[in-house]
């Protein structure tokens, strides 16, 4: 893994929002204004808005909290790894299901690689979002699998209610969604099957507060800031969301998809409204009737009401 401790240096020390003179951040850590300025160059390319004012020096344009290990550890009951820079949290996690406890927890600031489903990207600024990935044995085997994005989905708004957010919805299979634009985004992953087990990583990317002039996200979008009226600390929310998620993981163990059907479809963003799914070629139209026990997605045709399920089903409005 490179080392990017200098460059994390810098970001700390200018994640308060305040004026920091290159010379102070140069003194610190020991190298020349013009290092320092060539730093923060390559900072900007990490998605943050890093601007310079001559006799003032640096400052972020949005200052936000570091997460920071320790804290997440003192409010969480399983175990966390924060690396600050990565390609995707998911792959890490997936790289190492053989070593790690179920319930294992990787958090980024940055993501060099991160993915969406079927091989998307998903764009990772540095510290204005959450990126976060869980790794699951699911001892009831892939079958169950398709049913996660769903459960883990109503964990998440179920959270961020009680943390003051109102009017976030849900989008079958894996997406948040608020005022019809995407908040946040679920993504789960398997790594083969042991003696009936499934080893699975399920990653959520939400967005808390994204630069406005972000490049590459091809549809409509939305921060956590517009949605609440304070933010939650971001080190409070990751540790509320993984043990919401954890609640969720172990209650779907024991009860299965029973217990979440009526919660999900409280918050479906679609319910009643006209969509189309989109399955390859075929396309069907119809209104959508929220979901059932198996986590299918149900849409009124001239048909009836019929269910379907798959990684390959898209939704649209
Ligand atoms: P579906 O899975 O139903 O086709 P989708 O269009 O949302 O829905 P996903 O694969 O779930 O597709 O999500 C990836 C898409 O999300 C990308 O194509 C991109 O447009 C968008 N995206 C990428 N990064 C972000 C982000 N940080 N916030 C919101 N949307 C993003
Ligand atoms: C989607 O909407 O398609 C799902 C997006 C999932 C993004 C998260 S960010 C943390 C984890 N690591 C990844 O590479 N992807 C997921």
């Amino acid at each position: 893994m490179r080392d990017y401790s200098v460059k994390l240096s810098i970001i700390k020390m200018l994640s308060d929002g305040e004026f920091v003179s290159g010379s102070d951040i140069g003194d610190s850590l020991g190298m020349s204004r013009a290092a320092v300025s060539k730093h923060v160059k390559s900072l900007n390319d990490w998605g943050l808005d890093i601007y310079s004012v001559q006799g003032k020096g640096y400052k972020l344009s949005e200052p936000f909290t570091m997460l920071d290990e320790s804290e997440l550890e003192k409010r969480v009951n399983v175990p966390v790894t924060l690396i600050p820079v990565i390609d995707s949290t998911n792959q890490y996690l997936l790289d190492r299901v053989e070593q790690l406890e179920s319930g294992s927890v990787c958090l980024a600031e940055y993501q060099e690689k991160g993915r969406g489903r079927r091989g998307r990207d998903w764009i990772s600024p540095f510290g204005s979002n959450l990126y976060m990935s869980m790794y699951w044995r699911l001892d009831a085997g892939m079958a169950a699998a398709m049913g996660l994005s769903l459960i883990v989905g109503v964990a998440i708004v179920e959270a961020l209610e009680k943390l003051g957010a109102e009017g976030i919805k849900l989008k079958w299979p894996n997406d948040l969604y608020y005022n019809d634009k995407k908040l946040a985004g679920i993504l789960v992953e398997m790594s083969g099957q042991a003696g009936g087990a499934a080893h699975l990583v399920i990653g959520m990317g939400l967005n808390i507060s994204m630069p406005e002039g972000i490049e590459g996200i091809t549809q409509p979008w939305v921060s956590l800031k517009e949605v609440c009226k304070t933010l939650p600390d971001r080190n409070i929310l990751a540790s509320e969301l993984v043990n919401a998620w954890d609640k969720a993981l172990e209650e779907y163990e024991l009860y299965g998809m029973k217990g979440f059907v009526e919660r999900w479809n409280r918050y479906d963003n679609f319910k009643e409204r006209p969509a189309r799914l989109i399955m390859g070629k075929r396309e069907i139209e119809g209104i959508i009737k929220g979901i059932d026990e198996q986590g299918a997605v149900l849409i009124e045709t001239e048909n009836g009401v019929e269910a379907f399920i798959g990684g390959e089903i898209s939704l649209r409005g």
